[in-house]
């Protein structure tokens, strides 16, 4: 509870500084062209908040986070930290979950809390975690960054931390001093000015941004923020109502066709784990307690925004200008609201009380900047040749594009219902599949939900949010139409899991838990239960042989669900039990 407060302080006390951070972006910076350097390290980065994991009760909880972005060539985790214990317990956390799993963090002071007033703390705090395992060295310096802050005192923060910090705080690039080391952007969304899209009177984009800071650096290192998405839909209900949305729908691919050509040395991706604001790339089943967010975090998994970075992420971290030579295999990914935009959900819908203070980010009903969003399908393909895509939405005529080897992307009208996708190439079937979610005429639970779902082919069954993740799903709805559980359909993943190749026995191992982390009961006893791939064991189990072949190592191995204990954590720790021969 104390975790959920300070973090409702947070929220409250980010909203201004965060509003600063992106509208002084539409001061015009004299455009400088970039130098060019010798850059020997690129380096990508990922922003966490700390504020919704306080409930964190050791080192271990944090392993499935830093194994999942280590596995996607995330080079560090940005911690963001307010001042209160809660945050500064995990750190402590973090740190040593870092140096066990092989991963680096860094502090990122939340400068909502953090000011000149507590300098000798942040000195203090650098200086603690400076000769951790899991710390990020830079030029063998501690690594450190900030959200916001500017006018703080770096000079002396990094003189009496006696550690020679590498420091990279959020500055606006108006900010900047010469005790800085580099500056990061908080400018990932495209932006009127004010809570909203871009419109034809103002337009400032991402790449606006990137210039004023870079020029403002003048050779110093730049740090540029990449996002997926930006929704938040926070009404009365919460202390830190706000409610907009930042549309560019292709952000998520044009973002990265952008970064390519900066040739800057580090990235930050924004975010793991912001649910609240729907920027979040990380696993639902990340631990965290509910902000209230999980009503539009629901059933919308961003995993496939993050398959889909890793060619690109490859192609940046070896300095080169085209993602096609990374393109190892072909991928589609896909993106989508979860209703149409015109639907009516006045009634009961969590943000149609006016706000009791004055707060420039909350607007009454739909969120800010709805009406410059479009009922669209996104559709990126990575392909190895040349082929065509098709979308089919819901009961519409088939739509096809002819893409190329390399990175292309579409977008087609959607229309409520399901949602299929294919690649073809030369005749043949490639890619092909449905989406686990489809679009609804009506709102969905509701209210207005501008957060997206992402998916892709290959497809995958991505987890589930946790249960505990669900605390706060129905505060500020009167009449929830939906339930505070995953709903994304079963036998569509168990379809998906049965077609799967699986190369390697800790694929398929990984593969049956993100199957398994839909925990529903009636899904797991299907599971387990499913002729095809489990045979009855006696006594309640059923033995899985997995499909590997003879003469590999590992070979003969099953795997065993007990199915009378059918709770996710029993069922997870039942599949621990492989045998290497049975
Ligand atoms: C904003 O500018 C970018 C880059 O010039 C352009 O691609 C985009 O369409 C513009 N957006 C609007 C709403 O005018
Ligand atoms: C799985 O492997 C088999 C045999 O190699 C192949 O015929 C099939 O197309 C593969 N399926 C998928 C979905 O890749
Ligand atoms: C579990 O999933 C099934 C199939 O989707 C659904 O019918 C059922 O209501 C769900 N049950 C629970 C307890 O979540």
């Amino acid at each position: 509870m104390i975790g959920t407060i300070m973090n409702n302080l947070w929220r409250l006390a980010v909203a201004l500084p965060l509003l600063l951070a992106f509208f002084d972006g539409a001061i015009a910076v004299p455009h400088k062209a970039v130098e060019s350097r010798d850059i020997i390290d690129r380096l990508i980065f990922a922003h966490f908040m700390v504020g919704i994991v306080e409930e964190r009760g050791s080192a271990s909880d944090w392993d499935a986070d830093m194994q999942a972005a280590k596995a996607a060539s995330i080079d560090a985790f940005a911690l963001n930290i307010g001042t209160e214990q809660g945050s500064l317990t995990q750190l402590g956390y973090a740190y040593q979950s870092a140096a066990n799993n092989g991963m680096k963090v860094f502090i990122s002071f939340d400068c909502s809390y953090w000011s000149n007033d507590n300098a000798a703390q942040m000195s203090s705090t650098i200086q603690q975690y400076a000769g951790s395992g899991g710390q990020l060295l830079v030029d063998n310096r501690p690594f450190v960054s900030t959200f916001v802050g500017d006018g703080l005192d770096i000079g002396t923060i990094k003189a009496n931390s006696g550690v020679n910090p590498f420091f990279m705080p959020n500055f606006a690039p108006e900010s900047m001093t010469d005790d800085c080391d580099g500056l990061f952007s908080w400018r990932a969304w495209p932006n009127n000015g004010n809570p909203s899209p871009p419109d034809s009177q103002t337009n400032i984009t991402t790449s606006d941004g990137d210039e004023a800071y870079v020029a403002a650096l003048n050779g110093k290192p730049y740090m540029a923020p990449v996002s997926p998405w930006f929704s938040t839909h926070y009404g009365q209900e919460v202390s830190y109502a706000k409610n907009w949305v930042f549309g560019n729908e292709l952000l998520w691919y044009n973002r990265w066709n952008e970064v390519l050509n900066l040739q800057q040395q580090y990235i930050e991706l924004v975010t793991w784990n912001d649910y609240g604001e729907s920027h979040y790339l990380g696993p639902l089943n990340s631990a965290h307690h509910d902000d209230g967010a999980s009503k539009w975090v629901n059933d919308m998994p961003h995993d496939a925004f993050l398959t889909m970075a890793k060619p690109y992420m490859a192609a940046w971290k070896a300095n080169s200008l085209d993602v096609a030579p990374f393109i190892k295999s072909d991928s589609l990914t896909y993106w989508y609201r979860s209703s149409v935009k015109g639907v009516e959900c006045a009634a009961t819908d969590n943000c149609e009380k006016p706000s009791p203070t004055t707060n420039d980010d909350y607007f009454v009903g739909k969120p800010n900047g709805w009406d410059l969003l479009n009922d669209n399908i996104f559709v990126v393909a990575l392909l190895t040749e040349a082929g065509t895509v098709t979308v089919t939405s819901a009961d519409n005529e088939p739509v096809s594009f002819q893409a190329q080897q390399g990175q292309n992307a579409f977008e087609i009208p959607f229309k409520a219902g399901t949602q299929k996708f294919e690649l073809t190439r030369n005749g043949n079937t490639v890619l092909s599949g449905t989406s686990l979610k489809s679009i609804d005429t009506v709102c969905t639970c509701g209210f207005y939900n501008f957060n997206a779902y992402a998916g892709s082919l290959p497809a995958s069954t991505p987890a589930s949010l946790r249960s505990d993740a669900y605390d706060n799903f129905a505060a500020g709805l009167p009449s929830p139409t939906c339930k505070a559980q995953p709903s994304l359909s079963a036998s569509d993943a168990l379809t998906i899991w049965r077609k799967r190749n699986f190369s390697s026995l800790s694929d398929h191992i990984s593969n049956l838990l993100s199957l398994i982390a839909i925990w529903n009961v009636t899904i797991l006893r299907r599971l387990v239960l499913d002729p095809v791939m489990w045979e009855p064991h006696g006594r309640g189990q059923s033995r899985h042989h997995l499909p590997q072949s003879p003469g590999t190592p590992g070979w003969p191995c099953s795997v065993f669900v007990d199915t009378r204990m059918l709770g996710v954590v029993v069922a997870a720790k039942q599949v621990g039990l492989v045998h290497g021969s049975v």
